[in-house]
């Protein structure tokens, strides 16, 4: 499977022929300014929670690619009320798309949605599929719902965790919970897009490396294979 990274907590994940989009926060991180959001494939587009710096784009890019919205049911019914369409889970339950099967996990944060609307619970989505499978975490702390992951899901290829601090957990927090969830490899998110968030990579590679996981910082608008990760 091909992974993109669109800056902040977007990424782009083609699998099976189908893209997959998570958290789309484009327009408004002026680190992706480079990132044509026109051109930005999708069938389906995962939403952890409600928070502006995961969903501001994906009205638009709903509306344009005829893609559904995965997310917990009161954000798919937020963005029913706008004309998208979408497919509502809630947390633990498991759903099999075409291109593989997502469960929708335990975040620990908050999820309150642009206008102020209840935006439900966040979560994060584990994707299992005949090309690999992997953890999106969203925004959350460390909790210990994590050590569920590798008792109720197939064995992770990799996993996309949030490593910035102060809104979410920070990178040694993070390097536990990769040990947690088993994956030895780690794509790094929601660092450096705001001034509360900067990490020093190097530092937060070792963290990582001291668990004898790999941390890995993709570039904004960087495609890597997941057999090279
Ligand atoms: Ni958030
Ligand atoms: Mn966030």
């Amino acid at each position: 499977m091909k992974i993109t990274f669109y800056g902040h907590a977007c990424f782009g994940v083609e699998v099976a022929g189908q893209h997959l989009l998570f958290d789309p926060f484009i327009s408004g991180n002026e680190l992706a300014k480079d990132i044509d959001l026109e051109t930005i494939p999708a069938d389906y587009i995962l939403l952890s929670h409600g928070h502006e710096d995961h969903v501001l784009d994906a009205e638009v890019i709903a509306k344009r690619t005829g893609a559904k919205v995965v997310s917990i049911f009161e954000i798919v019914s937020w963005y029913g009320a706008k004309g998208v369409d979408g497919h509502p889970m809630n947390i633990g339950g498991v759903w099999k798309f075409p291109f593989g099967t997502v469960k929708f996990v335990t975040a620990n944060h908050s999820s309150t949605l642009p206008d102020g609307s209840n935006g439900g619970v966040p979560g994060g989505f584990v994707c299992e599929t005949a090309e690999g499978n992997f953890y999106f975490a969203g925004d959350t702390s460390l909790t210990l719902d994590m050590k569920l992951i590798p008792i109720t899901c197939a064995p992770l290829d990799f996993a996309i965790l949030p490593i910035g601090d102060n809104f979410t957990m920070g990178f040694n927090d993070a390097a536990i919970a990769a040990e947690w969830v088993e994956a030895k490899k780690v794509i790094a998110c929601h660092y450096d897009t705001f001034g509360y968030i900067v990490v020093d990579r190097d530092e937060a590679k070792r963290a990582f490396a001291k668990r004898a996981i790999d941390l890995r910082f993709l570039n904004i608008g960087q495609t890597i294979n997941s057999k090279d990760l």
